[in-house]
């Protein structure tokens, strides 16, 4: 009897995953026979949760919030960029047994913006909100593109600060608060903070988007997220949300289980169909 191949996405919350979706359209495009399926695991159930999965013969698991970091601490090898990034959001059997952990966040990001949308990011001026979890999963992935700065800024400047001096041998990064983003301008604004959650955007000054400059906020929603809607009113070239990047880091992740890219604009333009913006 022949089994199918089994992966999974674990976080909490979990309803709303659109990841089952986004890789059993990818299994049908590519023709790989596998099941995917999302599973409320909360952060102390975690551990013996991936342990039964891994033993009962899955492949490969997603972790999302709030348990990349957990993800990240039980991985037995790890690649570089998830090294960096302290989080895993890709566990990967191995054929010697082992789990790889992997964070495909920032290359997605990465090829939404240059490959999807067409945005330069060498030579530009970037600004990314927040430092928690979600800014350290993009940083090295972005400055690996040779931006001509890079500015990390937090409600909590010492965050921030740490965050990019971490950082420092990988390019011109430097850190502060929101205030002293007064008189500055950017080319690209990226928001990860998890300011929507709450409805909100960071205190940001009136004329910080540069001419033709773009915003992009790492999460997204069936409406244009707050910080969507900030870019707009602020005459952004562009507002983005990270529904790209969503269907870009899901694509890396099958990728990295199957050994196949999938071809992810068919899936961005269904599941941009399917909202209402
Ligand atoms: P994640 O893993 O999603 O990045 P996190 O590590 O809790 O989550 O980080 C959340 C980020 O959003 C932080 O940078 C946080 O700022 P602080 O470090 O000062 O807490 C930021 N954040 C959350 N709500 C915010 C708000 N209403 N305004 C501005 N920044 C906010």
């Amino acid at each position: 009897m022949t089994t199918i191949d089994r992966y999974a996405v674990f976080g909490h919350p979990i309803n709303h995953s659109k990841s089952p979706r986004i890789h059993r359209l990818f299994a049908e495009q590519t023709g790989q026979s596998l099941s995917y399926y999302a599973q409320e695991v909360a952060a102390e159930q975690f551990t013996a949760a991936v342990s039964a999965f891994f033993a009962e013969g899955g492949k490969g698991l997603n972790c999302t919030v709030p348990l990349k970091e957990l993800a990240w601490a039980y991985a037995g090898k790890k690649t570089e960029r998830a090294g960096l990034s302290k989080a895993v959001n890709t566990l990967a059997l191995q054929a010697d047994g082992s789990i790889l952990g992997d964070n495909t966040d920032g290359c997605g990001l990465v090829t939404d913006l240059t490959v999807n949308h067409g945005i330069r990011l060498t030579g530009t001026r970037i600004l990314i909100l927040g430092a928690g979890g979600a800014s350290r999963g993009i940083i090295a992935p972005i400055l690996e593109q040779s931006p001509h700065s890079l500015v990390i800024a937090n409600r909590t400047i010492d965050k921030a600060v740490n965050l990019a001096s971490e950082f420092r041998d990988k390019g011109v990064v430097t850190a502060c608060g929101f205030a002293a983003l007064n008189k500055q301008q950017f080319d690209l604004i990226l928001n990860a903070t998890s300011a929507s959650l709450s409805d909100s955007v960071p205190p940001l000054p009136e004329h910080l988007i540069a001419e033709n400059g773009i915003c992009y906020d790492l999460a997204y929603g069936n409406q244009a997220t707050p910080f969507v809607r900030w870019g707009l009113e602020h005459n952004a070239a562009k507002s983005l949300d990270g529904l790209g990047m969503l269907v870009e880091q899901a694509a890396e992740a099958f990728f990295i289980w199957r050994g196949v890219r999938p071809d992810t604009q068919e899936v961005i333009e269904l599941l941009n169909a399917e909202r209402n913006p």
